[in-house]
């Protein structure tokens, strides 16, 4: 069996405590904190930069983070991410004018590079550049915002994905963005996903007994 990683979207975390949140989802059994980054340009909202990432770093977080840029244009903001501590960076291949330059960027920063790919964009991006992606990142909602409702179609697009991944024989991570719930990931799961990106199910399930933990839903996935 694949090596299942869960990535709560930190998106949906209290952003007034964000540092005990990422604690707890940790200490709770979270493998990987997905950091969304949104400029308000390319996509319609505005979250939390380099300054935040390096923050985390510094009270103690040693777990992966996965910076997923939702920004335009994207080279300058990689470098900052390297800089402040992030272990995968994603970004949207329509929002860089360099794709490969993008990815090597990544590289040559000392991170793993991933594409992310909006639920109408096509896989044929990674046609030239599967050498140079440590990650696939399936949107499966629109991106911008949490809570929004999966779209069935990334189920094709998920084992499409998948063929193309083992075909390459290089360990790449198919990892899944957007209305990922308890009762939808074992379907996701079968279709080829190895990590799942989880905002609002993860942090609207607080344990009652103890808020500062999230054993039982982190638990159900
Ligand atoms: C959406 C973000 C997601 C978001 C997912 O643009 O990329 O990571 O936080 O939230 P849920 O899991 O609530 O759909
Ligand atoms: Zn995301």
């Amino acid at each position: 069996t694949p090596d299942y990683q869960l990535a709560p979207s930190i998106l949906s975390a209290d952003f007034a405590r964000l540092g005990e949140e990422v604690d707890d989802v940790l200490a709770s059994g979270a493998d990987i904190v997905h950091f969304d980054v949104m400029d308000n340009h390319y996509v319609p909202n505005l979250t939390i930069g380099p300054m935040v990432c390096e923050a985390l770093r510094k009270h103690g977080v040693t777990a992966p983070i996965d910076a997923h840029l939702m920004v335009k244009p994207v080279d300058r903001l990689i470098g900052d991410f390297i800089d402040a501590g992030a272990t995968y960076i994603t970004f949207h291949p329509e929002a860089s004018d360099h794709i490969d330059r993008s990815l090597q960027l990544i590289r040559d920063g000392g991170c793993k590079p991933g594409l992310v790919f909006n639920p109408a964009t096509p896989l044929s991006f990674l046609d030239h550049v599967m050498d140079k992606v440590d990650m696939v990142l399936l949107m499966s909602v629109n991106p911008g915002f949490g809570g929004q409702s999966f779209i069935p179609a990334t189920l094709d697009k998920l084992r499409e994905a998948r063929r193309r991944i083992d075909a390459s024989g290089r360990p790449i991570r198919l990892e899944i963005d957007g209305g990922v719930k308890v009762d939808n990931v074992a379907d996701i799961a079968r279709a080829g996903a190895d990590t799942f990106v989880a905002g609002s199910a993860v942090f609207k399930a607080r344990n009652e007994a103890d808020p500062h933990r999230y054993d039982s839903v982190i638990g159900d996935f």
